[in-house]
């Protein structure tokens, strides 16, 4: 899920704190997974696949899965659930010819570079390959990115060079889509408003680390109260649960065969 390359803020991930809150990431991965469609001769590339837990369901229906994601805490926790599970950027993805599908959920936003991320990806395939994904797309999580860089930016810092996020619109991503070599089939922005089985503050801890690490620990606590409190009245329902405002990409490309 993590992608870290010198241009871009590096996000570190703790698989218990991430299993612990953000399972339903996985959870909601259902959809594209069923958009992906994969068949039982298949070998398929899991692009940004965190813990595997989802990777593990792709696992059961392909014939072959490589996982990848740049964090090595991520990638120890998905080889425990023994899967072939590789530490690779997904900005300079090494695999040529290979797969028959490139499958990726919840992971690019993470990858600044989307052209290197594309370009990887069509190296990894097969002539007539497969490229299915859901991320987060234009507006995706706008009120707690807006919070973040309002109260970074007030206690002097540069938000917009803490923000490690990449969020596309859908014409953007089609564009460069089809400027490398891809058949659009699908593409959709789908507001997905999220549950959340915690707070913000537990949704911050796991997501939203490149922008607290700049902060003493004191100031982690008072932005991390401060972020809730400006975002309760409009991210929360009537009986207090917290829902962030995802807002998905989803999309299903091809190659010429
Ligand atoms: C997402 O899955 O949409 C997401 C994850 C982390 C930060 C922002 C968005």
């Amino acid at each position: 899920m993590a992608d870290s390359q010198p241009s871009q803020p590096s996000q570190q991930w703790d698989p218990a704190c991430y299993a612990e809150k953000a399972g339903f990431v996985a959870e909601l991965g259902a959809p594209v997974l069923a958009l992906l469609d994969p068949r039982p001769h298949e070998r398929i590339l899991d692009l940004g696949c965190g813990d595997g837990a989802l990777t593990q369901r792709l696992a059961a229906l392909a014939a072959a899965v490589v996982a990848v994601d740049s964090s090595a805490e991520q990638i120890a926790a998905a080889r425990a659930r023994g899967l072939d599970a590789r530490v690779v950027s997904g900005q300079a993805l090494p695999f040529a010819a290979e797969f028959d599908a490139v499958f990726s959920n919840a992971a690019l936003h993470w990858m600044q570079d989307a052209d290197a991320v594309i370009a990887g990806i069509r190296r990894a395939l097969k002539p007539g390959g497969r490229f299915v994904a859901e991320f987060g797309g234009g507006g995706n999580c706008a009120r707690v990115q807006a919070a973040l860089h309002q109260i970074l930016a007030a206690r002097g810092h540069d938000p917009v060079g803490l923000d490690p996020w990449y969020f596309p619109t859908a014409e953007e991503y089609r564009a460069k889509l089809e400027s490398h070599g891809f058949d659009v089939r699908y593409i959709e922005i789908i507001d997905r408003p999220t549950p959340l089985p915690g707070d913000i503050g537990d949704w911050l801890d796991v997501f939203a680390g490149t922008f607290f690490d700049v902060l003493t620990s004191d100031e982690r606590a008072a932005v991390r109260a401060e972020i809730t409190d400006l975002l309760q009245p409009t991210l929360t329902d009537e009986n207090g649960q917290w829902i962030a405002d995802y807002v998905r990409l989803r999309l299903a490309a091809r190659l010429p065969g």
